[in-house]
């Protein structure tokens, strides 16, 4: 991973947008922020993120979900899932997610994103407020016995190295915004939850 200092773009200096993220945010009629989903594979963070925007785009809010599956066949297609490439994998889409948030969207993220460090990185790159951390608690077991893609059968048969939660950490939120209960609650309840976080929060009306 390549730090601030590391960086090798030189002489470019920052252009200050006239639409500003504050016009934007009066033009959609709500703020923009970032709900980061984290949680093991198969523990339900695209299933809430997507449904959490579902709900949003009803209610005419502006949204957009980035999905690690996704990025990972484009943006981060060249990333494995080493310690050191989960770490980049996070870093670019950190960068990217507070573009959106600059947008004026509110923008869901979907990423194991097993570091706490990483996870503390992307938070400290946005304002105060702005990252909105989603912990999708489902316990491994239950990962493990959904195994909606067959990965965890692979993961203990050793066909897959470094898999997380069999043979790689996940390190739990130690005080995320949210704890949703995604391996014991249901969906909609789940989705309820994170909407009443944004309006406490005042994101929404
Ligand atoms: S992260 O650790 O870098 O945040 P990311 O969310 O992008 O991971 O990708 C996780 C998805 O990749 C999982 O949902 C799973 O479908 C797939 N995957 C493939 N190999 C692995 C692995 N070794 N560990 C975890 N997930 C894997």
């Amino acid at each position: 991973m390549r730090s601030q200092s590391e960086k090798k773009s030189s002489n470019v200096v920052w252009h200050q947008a006239a639409v500003t993220r504050e016009k934007r945010e009066i033009a959609n009629g709500h703020k923009s922020a970032l709900l980061w989903f984290t949680g093991l594979s198969g523990s339900g963070k695209s299933t809430l993120a997507h449904a959490v925007e579902e709900r949003l785009y009803e209610m005419g809010v502006k949204t957009f979900v980035i999905d690690g599956d996704n990025v990972r066949h484009g943006l981060c297609g060249d990333l494995t899932f080493s310690d050191e490439d989960r770490v980049e994998n996070i870093r670019r889409v950190g960068e990217v997610a507070k573009l959106f948030v600059e947008s004026g969207m509110v923008v869901l993220t979907a990423f194991i994103s097993p570091f706490r460090s990483d996870r503390a990185k992307v938070r400290s790159l946005l304002a105060e407020g702005d990252f909105i951390e989603v912990y999708c608690n489902t316990p491994l077991e239950v990962c493990e016995s959904r195994d909606v893609k067959g990965l965890y059968v692979k993961a203990r048969a050793g066909e897959i190295a470094a898999f997380t939660g069999i043979s790689s950490p996940y390190e739990e939120p130690e005080s995320p915004e949210v704890v949703a209960e995604t391996g014991s609650l249901d969906l909609e309840a789940s989705v309820d939850q994170v909407i009443a976080e944004l309006v406490s929060r005042k994101i929404i009306a």
